[in-house]
């Protein structure tokens, strides 16, 4: 077995035609019978269904599939990253999520930049779990995200918690309360912003149920006749579909399920909603600069009501700027007053 045959079986696979494989791999259409055939004699085993129209794979051909594209995205990740360590790329490639771009990222990269006049970095705006593919193939070296991954690649270090506040429309009556409690937000539409759900977890799940938009420019409303309510204990039930939404797992970890939610595909459309009045959101602390016009920024009491801001790179391969980058987030916190628990990578160049 060869990854010549192994990747023909996977071409075929996806592409449920011999033709459209051949083209994909660029072998003529009978080499390629001749390799999958080859592959199956082996094996000592049919993988492809040929009497059919698309074809299929047999069963043995579907558990061949699902197991052997595994171990071929691992061998790619794998060839990636040697290329990689033999020859880091001169610029510094940085993922990030959009709401730590209005925090302190900005500040980061000019403190780096100071102790490195010659970087180059190039930033790349990217959802937390998009990260994680983007390390393994090379597209960044480094991600900042606000939430955590487990994955046997991927290597994270917890920079820090940032507060949460609450954004209120400035005609909002509680606008001017200057410490808010999450029970007295759940009177009012909270507008829901997360593309990352928190991963599944046994946890407390009240009766709202929430759905999601992908698309920019829309929203959803969820819940629409559902009163404001806090739970009592009594009433918390651990079933099948936890809270997954980071909102409303906030809320719920105190017992409470907001009156209405409203779904929107980003941070800036729900402080845009925010700013029109439409509901009320909660954001890390680090946005309060945003549409201040509009919106009030309140804190809350709730001092673990808090977001993770997360660095992260691949486990075996640092790129050699990462430990100027980490050092120039520790400077910034250190200027800022901020607390942190300095940590270190599991390898380093
Ligand atoms: C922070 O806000 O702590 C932060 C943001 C971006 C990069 C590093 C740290």
């Amino acid at each position: 077995m060869d990854l010549k045959q192994l990747n023909a079986f996977i071409a075929i696979a996806d592409l449920r035609s011999f033709s459209a494989a051949a083209a994909k791999t660029g072998l003529s259409q009978p080499s390629l019978s001749r390799v999958i055939k080859q592959l199956e004699t082996d094996m000592g085993v049919v993988l492809v269904d040929r009497y059919h129209r698309p074809l299929h794979l047999t069963e043995a051909g579907a558990f061949f599939y699902d197991k052997i594209s595994a171990i071929l995205t691992e061998i790619d990740t794998v060839t990636s990253m040697t290329q990689r360590l033999s020859a880091p790329s001169a610029a510094l490639n940085i993922g990030f999520v959009p709401s730590v771009l209005y925090g302190l990222l900005p500040e980061v990269i000019a403190a780096l930049k100071q102790s490195n006049p010659d970087i180059e970095v190039n930033l790349k705006d990217i959802s937390s779990y998009q990260q994680m593919d983007a390390l393994k193939h090379g597209e960044i070296d480094v991600g900042f995200g606000r939430f955590a991954h487990q994955d046997p690649w991927i290597q994270q270090i917890l920079l820090r918690h940032e507060r949460y506040v609450v954004a209120l429309p400035k005609a909002h009556p509680l606008a001017h309360v200057r410490e808010q409690r999450l029970i007295d937000l759940a009177n009012n539409r909270l507008i829901l912003y997360h593309q990352t759900h928190l991963p599944v977890a046994k946890t407390l799940v009240t009766s709202n149920k929430t759905s999601r938009t992908s698309t920019a420019a829309t929203f959803t409303t969820d819940a629409k006749s559902s009163a404001a309510h806090a739970i009592p204990n009594s009433e918390h039930s651990l079933i099948n579909e936890p809270i997954t939404e980071p909102l409303l797992h906030l809320f719920a970890q105190y017992g409470i399920s907001p009156f209405m939610t409203t779904t929107v595909s980003d941070l800036q459309v729900a402080l845009g909603l925010v700013a029109a009045g439409e509901g009320i959101t909660l954001v890390p602390a680090s946005l309060q600069t945003v549409r201040t016009e509009q919106i009030s920024y309140q804190r809350l009491i709730h001092e673990n009501v808090t977001s993770p801001i997360y660095l992260h790179t691949l486990k075996d391969f640092v790129h050699p700027k990462i430990p100027d980058l980490l050092s120039a987030i520790y400077q910034v916190y250190e200027q800022r007053g901020i607390t942190y628990r300095q940590q270190k990578f599991t390898s380093m160049p």
